[in-house]
């Protein structure tokens, strides 16, 4: 098959937002204890950071972090993690049946974020609290001293505001599943008078309402527009959560799901404008994408499933600890494509989470820490999307799928980096049968030159479904893309079945 996408300098969608290049800690099975934080592991510091953890993170290079929930914040108690760890009370976490030590919180969450290079995203519960522990908490963190929340912030050890710009009103408060699940109303005046308080307290901060967890939820439309009716002069974003897996063997339709993720991003950019327009507002509310993933919901009956672990209380029980093959970083890749087109709108995403629960790293206790195949793609967006977010005219041959009727074959998207003066590529080949010969012609781009070309696809011995192993974790990795270069002014590739590709010029 073949494909032709034509880029042109100066048909630009916005900058590159570097926050959309996000990851999520949630206490959650072992994406705390025993992932980023395992005092006594061998790797740990004085601490209890993993440091052979904290390096795969540096090298993947989320540049925000959500934390700590997730549908645990939904239950959780701030004050629970700060103060003398002998002092910190132990609690049941209703929404993952676990046994909470405490034992990490949010002084430890902050000191990891600092040596991780990463900003914080705090979220707030507003599933069993309201108003006030949020002002608390933003005075706690922000405030810098002479009050009684941000006394007891430096009686606790940290002098300095933690000056934590990004908040979550809640998490998933439009689920039956969440612990203080509410309706769109109730939610709409709730986030409304909360986000008024917390900005009261600091009005340097940005604020991000609870959208729809998922687009096939019964209320997804009516409730991001009954949540903005109410919230909308107070809040910056509304976020989207989305989760894609394989059904049925059906590979076609998985690795198009990122044009169901274009018309769900592009479904709450549509509400958001039409509260926007009713209410006569001149700001402008954007979208924080701050749960997607590939993840194996249904179809599994391994140990590591929630309804499986709910029969015992432990602390940090193997959760959701999804192996990731060829195939899901190839999706992974069409995301990441998905997500940096609408980086005009969608200005944060956080991939969940990072640390074995769903996630590009995975760890043991006591033992290594290795970078799952979905880790690849992340790495090399975070790192080479630069610069300007670039239009794209794409016309591909098509693929026959049953989800989603025909579609390209190719899925792509480009940064153009005026200061570097590099241009990087991002495409992949959702053919699980042919290579594509691509052709990208480039308009007022002089003459540039590749000066690098990669590839994530089938490693030679393995097939769609090989994955990076404990025991082999480099099976799935970037490879060279031989070939690739320009003729006659084009850029010139044959992409490889089932493959995600970087081509870089200068
Ligand atoms: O990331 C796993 C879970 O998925 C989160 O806790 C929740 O917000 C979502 O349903």
């Amino acid at each position: 098959s073949h494909a032709r996408i034509t880029i042109d300098r100066d048909y630009t969608i916005a900058d590159v937002p570097r926050r959309l290049f996000g990851s999520f800690v949630e206490h959650m099975g072992r994406c705390v204890y025993t992932g980023i934080y395992e005092p006594g592991h061998p790797q740990a510091d004085e601490r209890g950071f993993r440091k052979d953890v904290l390096s795969l993170v540096k090298e993947m290079g989320p540049t925000v972090i959500r934390y700590p929930g997730g549908n645990f914040v939904s239950g959780y108690l701030w004050e629970d993690g700060v103060g003398p760890a002998a002092d910190r009370p132990v609690r049941i976490d209703g929404a993952w049946h676990t046994i909470e030590t405490n034992a990490f919180g949010l002084h430890e969450f902050v000191d990891w974020a600092k040596e991780a290079d990463v900003e914080i995203m705090e979220a707030i519960n507003l599933g069993t609290r309201g108003v006030e522990e949020a002002r608390a908490l933003v005075e706690y963190a922000n405030h810098p001293g002479g009050t009684y929340w941000s006394d007891l912030r430096r009686k606790n050890g940290a002098a300095d505001p933690f000056d934590i710009k990004l908040w979550c009103l809640g998490n998933e408060l439009d689920g039956p599943w969440q612990i203080g699940h509410k309706t769109a109303a109730e939610y709409g005046r709730l986030a409304q008078e909360t986000a008024k308080a917390m900005k009261l307290v600091d009005d340097s901060i940005e604020l991000v309402a609870v959208g729809s967890s998922n687009r096939g939820m019964p209320t997804f439309g009516t409730w991001e527009h009954t949540v903005l009716t109410h919230a909308y002069d107070e809040v910056d974003y509304i976020s989207m959560h989305a989760y894609y897996q394989e059904h049925d063997g059906d590979a076609e339709s998985f690795l198009a799901e990122a044009v169901e993720m274009d018309a769900f991003i592009e479904g709450v950019v549509a509400t958001i404008d039409a509260v926007k327009a009713a209410g006569k507002h001149t700001k402008q509310v954007d979208i924080s994408f701050d749960e997607w993933n590939v993840w194996y919901q249904s179809g599994l009956d391994t140990e590591d499933q929630p309804h499986q672990v709910s029969k015992s209380w432990r602390t940090h029980p193997r959760l959701i600890e999804d192996t990731y093959s060829v195939t899901d970083a190839v999706v992974v890749g069409t995301f990441l494509n998905s997500l940096l087109r609408h980086g005009d709108r969608v200005r944060i995403a956080n991939q969940a989470q990072l640390v074995n629960v769903i996630a590009p790293i995975r760890s043991e206790e006591g033992g290594a820490a290795w970078r799952q195949s979905t880790f690849w793609p992340f790495e090399r967006m975070a790192r080479l999307a630069r610069g300007q977010i670039l239009r794209l005219a794409v016309s591909s041959s098509q693929i026959s799928t049953k989800r989603y009727g025909d579609v390209d074959a190719v899925d792509a998207a480009a940064t153009w980096d005026e200061e570097t003066g590099r241009l990087v590529v991002f495409v992949a080949n959702r053919s699980l049968e042919e290579s594509n010969d691509l052709t990208v012609d480039l308009r007022g781009l002089g003459n540039l030159r590749v000066t690098n070309a990669e590839t994530l696809t089938i490693p030679e011995d393995g097939d769609r479904f090989t994955a990076n192993l404990e025991s082999a974790p480099d099976s799935v990795r970037m490879v060279p893309l031989p070939g690739a270069e320009i003729v006659d002014g084009a850029v010139r590739a044959s992409l490889p079945p089932l493959s995600w590709s970087v081509i870089e010029l200068e």
